[in-house]
């Protein structure tokens, strides 16, 4: 078969121009990186860039380069949706009902310790983008925000304290005390950390709180300028709850933790608080059955994203 010849004739201008758009530069950086960002990856992009290494690393390398990726993420990956076609989708809800009432999305935001470290915005950024995104905000005991902060920045959120039981229980009742007082709705206990998990790389990075200045830590934050005018600007980065620590947070975990925790603790600690319970780390049906069973209002199934430890399941089953 001979070539197909194909009818040229000269660009016309007028056609060229209809084509041109320029995007309208947006000033504002931060916009602008975030109009560029359509996937959580490219979120982790964006904060790899602009975060130090310690900081950074412990929150999203430990959690993607080193132990999800091989199956928890892959997991993930392999989730297959089966769409159905020709129905009505011109209204779609994605409400849904979470402890008796309407979130409306159907997830929440997980509690994370040291939120202000990767972020000088930290827990006050998360839990007002909650209330107004109406769904729930969980806030860590290990945060650098603390209760009253969080309630009075988004007093109609959904707020939801992390427990992390204490050696000195005084001290764990008076946080949930303090929650109570404040107005949160839930209290959701993580059981999945009885004893630390081995943070390497938090050892290999020197990561500490407050971050420590070390020849290390300064040559890779000269190049991420903003984490360090944010971070020597604001007010000190520290936990709320928590005395200060000059320590790897491994060290700080074992310290403070009470490894005992049993679920005659769970029956007492859901007295203490008397509202809903949740309790987070659970992994296998057994546990789940057992902690129903003592009228826990809700489980989440997680493995504390491999960061405690690293061969433990994947909270979404791998693919058959
Ligand atoms: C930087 C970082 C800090 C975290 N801090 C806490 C915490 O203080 N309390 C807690 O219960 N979970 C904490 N988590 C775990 C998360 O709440 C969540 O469980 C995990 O990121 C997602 O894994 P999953 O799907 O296994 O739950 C933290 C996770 C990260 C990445």
């Amino acid at each position: 078969m001979g070539k197909l010849k194909i009818k040229r004739r000269f660009p016309n201008p007028k056609e060229m121009l209809q084509l041109l758009r320029f995007k309208p530069w947006v000033f504002n950086g931060r916009e602008r990186r975030l109009k560029g960002a359509y996937t959580i990856y490219d979120l982790r992009t964006i904060a790899k860039r602009r975060t130090p290494k310690p900081p950074l690393t412990t929150r999203m390398a430990l959690l993607i380069k080193r132990f999800l990726p091989a199956r928890a993420r892959q997991a993930f990956e392999d989730i297959e949706f089966q769409p159905r076609i020709l129905r009505d989708v011109s209204e779609v809800v994605l409400t849904s009902q979470v402890l008796g009432k309407e979130s409306a999305l159907p997830f929440g935001i997980a509690p994370t310790g040291f939120t202000r470290m990767m972020h000088t915005e930290g827990e006050i950024a998360g839990c007002t983008a909650a209330q107004a995104a109406g769904i729930p905000y969980s806030l860590s005991t290990m945060g650098t925000r603390s209760i009253e902060e969080v309630a009075t920045a988004a007093p109609n959120g959904r707020n939801w304290f992390q427990l992390y039981m204490w050696k000195d229980r005084e001290r764990s009742m008076a946080l949930v005390e303090r929650a109570k007082a404040a107005g949160f709705e839930a209290l959701m206990l993580t059981v999945d950390v009885p004893v630390a998990g081995d943070r390497l790389r938090d050892k290999h990075n020197g990561m500490t709180i407050p971050p420590a200045l070390t020849l290390k830590t300064i040559a890779n934050a000269l190049p991420r300028p903003e984490w360090w005018i944010n971070f020597l600007t604001t007010d000190a980065l520290k936990f709320a709850s928590l005395d200060s620590w000059n320590g790897t947070v491994a060290e700080l975990l074992d310290t403070m933790f009470d490894p005992t925790v049993d679920f005659e603790d769970l029956k007492w600690i859901k007295e203490q608080w008397g509202g809903k319970v949740i309790v987070k780390g659970i992994q296998n049906l057994e546990d789940a059955k057992k902690v129903a069973s003592l009228g826990v209002d809700a489980i989440v199934l997680s493995n504390h994203g491999g960061r405690q430890l690293g061969s433990s399941s994947s909270p979404v089953p791998p693919a058959p």
